[in-house]
C-alpha cells in the first residue's frame, strides 16, 4: 500500500508540492510513498521558521537536551525491526544490514545522550590577577542538512543528533527516492518530545533545495550545513556556502583502495574486499574502488575473488544475501555508464556485466583486472558493483596509487608486517585507514569524514563532530576593578639568561 507523507515545518504537514513517488528497487512498479516535493520558497520558509524555534530550543539545558536524544535512541530501538524492514523494502539494502543501519542510529544516540552533560567548556589563566577566562561552546543556529538514500537513516542522524543536543534546529532535506524511510525517522525524532519547529522534515528535488538554500543564507536564517552526496554537488554546495562566508560539513564520494601486501592473508583479504566491494551493491561512500595487489600474490588473489564473488548470492534484500538491487533507476541508470568506461585492455571477471534478466534494478557483480593509473575506472567513483584490480611493486608505489585518484575518504591494507601498515597510515591521504579490516564498516564514535574531493576536511561522529555545530566563545571576566590591559599590564618576571651551571 502507497503510504502518503509529507514535508512537515514547524510540526505542520505541507501537502502542497509536485508529485512523487517512490518505489521498490526490487519491484520498481510497486510504489513505497507518494510525496510532494516542496519549492525554494517552502524550503526557505522551513529555515525560518526553524530560526524562531531555535531560540528557545538553546536555552532549554543541555542535559534535558540530552535526555531528548536517550528517548529518540530508545524509540529507534524499540522500532527497530520496522525502520528497517522499511529501509530494505525503499532502497534494496539487505535485511541484515538495515538492522546494522538502525544501530548505528541508536550508537549515535548512546553516545551524545551524555554528551548533554559535558559539552564542556573552559576555564583559562588569565595573564592578569583578579581576572577569569571562560570558553563556552554556543550552538550555531539553524542546521540545514542534505543526505543521500543509501544510508537513508543512519547518516542522517549523524547530522541531526548532534546539531539538536548542541541546541541547533535543523531544516533536514533527504532523498526523495528514500522519503518513507526519513518520514519514519522523523516521526521517532518527533516522538521524543522536540518542540515543533526545532527539527523539520522538507522534501525537495536538488534544484528547489539549492534555491531554498541559497535564498535561506541571503536571508541569514542559515548558519550550517550538512552535506553528504556526490563530489559534484559537494562542490557546488561549497561554493554557495564560500559566497555566504560559510563553512560547510561535506561528506562525499570515495575512491577507496585497498592495499595488498605480499604477505598479507589472502582469505581475510578476500572477505573483506568481498564486503566492502559488493556489499550494500557497492553504494557506499566507503565502499571498494580499486583493490592494489602486489604482483606475486595478484593471480592467487583474484582467482579466489572470483571464486567467492561467484559464490555469493544476489537477489531478495529480504533473504541472506549479500547484495540486493541498486538504490533506484537514478542510480542503476549512471551505474551503466560506468560500465561503459571498461576498455579493451581490461579483464573482465568473473562474466557477465549489467543488469540481470528480471523486473527488479539486480545487477551483476564486476571485478575489471589490469585497471591502469590513467583509467576512469581507476580515476572516479563508481557507485556500484564494480571493483579494479591492478598491481604494484613496491610500498611507495602502493600509496601513491592509493592517493592518485584524489579523493580520501576510506582506505584499507591487508598486512601482516607493522612497519607496512604504519608507512601506510602516515602515506595515505585517506581520513580513514583500516588494517587487516575492509575499507566500510566505520564506528560510530570515531571521526569519519575525508580530504580531497571526498570533502572539505569536516569530520562527523565522535566528539569531533562537537565543532561542527558549536561554536567557540571566549569570554574574559576582570574583577579588579581597573582596567587591565593585555600584553601591556602584565607582570615581568626577570630572568638571568646569562646563567650558565
Ligand atoms: C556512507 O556510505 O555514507 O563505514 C556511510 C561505513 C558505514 C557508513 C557509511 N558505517 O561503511
Amino acid at each position: 500500500m502507497t503510504r502518503q507523507i509529507a514535508s512537515v515545518i514547524g510540526g505542520k504537514n505541507e501537502p502542497t508540492g509536485s508529485p512523487y513517488t517512490s518505489t521498490n528497487p526490487a519491484r520498481p512498479s510497486e510504489a513505497v510513498a507518494a510525496v510532494p516535493l516542496a519549492d525554494a520558497p517552502t524550503f526557505a520558509r522551513a529555515c525560518r521558521d526553524a530560526a524562531e524555534a531555535q531560540k528557545e530550543w538553546s536555552r532549554v539545558p543541555a542535559p534535558v537536551r540530552g535526555r531528548v536524544i536517550a528517548s529518540v535512541g530508545r524509540l529507534v530501538e524499540a522500532n527497530t525491526e520496522a525502520l528497517a524492514r522499511l529501509v530494505t523494502e525503499e532502497i534494496g539494502k539487505p535485511y541484515a544490514e538495515a538492522l546494522g543501519e538502525v544501530r548505528e542510529i541508536v550508537d549515535t544516540c548512546d553516545f551524545f545522550l551524555g554528551e548533554g552533560r559535558r559539552l564542556y567548556g573552559q576555564t583559562v589563566p588569565s595573564e592578569m590577577p583578579d581576572k577569569n577566562l571562560f570558553t563556552f561552546r554556543v550552538p550555531v543556529g539553524v542546521a540545514a542538512v542534505i543526505t543521500a538514500g543509501n544510508f537513508p537513516v543512519a547518516v542522517p542522524s549523524w547530522y541531526l543528533v548532534p546539531a539538536l543536543l548542541c541546541g541547533n534546529a535543523v531544516v533536514w532535506k533527504p532523498a526523495e527516492y528514500a522519503a518513507a524511510s526519513a518520514h519514519a525517522l522523523y516521526r521517532l525524532f518527533a516522538a521524543a518530545g522536540l518542540p515543533d519547529g526545532v527539527l523539520n522534515i522538507v522534501f525537495a528535488d536538488g534544484a528547489a533545495t539549492y534555491e531554498g538554500l541559497e535564498l535561506a543564507l541571503s536571508e541569514g536564517t542559515v548558519q550550517k550545513v550538512g552535506f553528504t552526496g556526490s563530489s559534484a554537488v559537494g562542490r557546488s554546495v561549497g561554493e554557495l556556502c564560500g559566497r555566504h562566508l560559510q563553512s560547510p560539513c561535506l561528506e562525499l564520494g570515495g575512491k577507496n583502495p585497498m592495499v595488498v601486501m605480499p604477505d598479507a592473508e589472502l582469505d581475510l583479504a578476500v572477505e573483506g574486499a568481498l564486503f566492502s566491494g559488493f556489499g550494500t551493491a557497492g553504494q557506499r561512500c566507503t565502499s571498494l574502488g580499486t583493490v592494489i595487489v602486489h604482483r606475486d600474490v595478484h593471480d592467487a588473489f583474484v582467482r579466489a575473488y572470483v571464486q567467492a564473488v561467484q559464490a555469493a548470492k544476489i537477489g531478495d534484500p529480504n533473504g541472506d544475501v549479500l547484495y540486493g538491487p541498486l538504490l533506484d533507476r537514478k542510480f542503476a541508470e549512471r551505474y551503466e555508464e560506468y560500465l561503459t568506461w571498461i576498455e579493451p585492455h581490461h579483464t573482465v571477471l568473473p562474466g557477465p556485466t549489467g543488469r540481470m534478466e528480471g523486473e527488479g534494478l539486480y545487477y551483476h557483480p564486476v571485478i575489471v583486472d589490469g585497471v591502469r593509473p590513467d583509467d576512469r575506472l581507476f580515476l572516479e567513483e563508481t557507485f556500484g558493483p564494480i571493483v579494479g584490480v591492478t598491481t604494484f611493486d613496491t610500498i611507495d608505489e602502493a600509496i601513491a596509487l592509493a592517493n592518485r585518484p584524489g579523493y580520501g575518504l576510506s582506505s584499507s591494507i591487508y598486512t601482516t608486517d607493522p612497519k607496512a601498515a604504519f608507512r601506510f597510515r602516515e602515506g595515505v591521504s585517506a581520513g580513514m585507514v583500516s588494517v587487516n579490516n575492509s575499507t566500510s564498516g566505520a564506528e560510530a564514535h570515531l571521526p569519519f569524514g575525508g580530504n580531497g574531493k571526498s570533502g572539505n576536511g569536516s569530520r562527523q561522529s565522535g566528539v569531533w563532530v562537537l565543532d561542527q555545530f558549536t561554536r567557540w566563545q571566549a569570554m574574559n571576566w576582570d574583577y579588579s576593578g581597573r582596567l587591565q590591559k593585555a600584553q601591556m599590564d602584565v607582570a615581568d618576571i626577570t630572568p638571568d639568561l646569562a646563567f650558565r651551571l
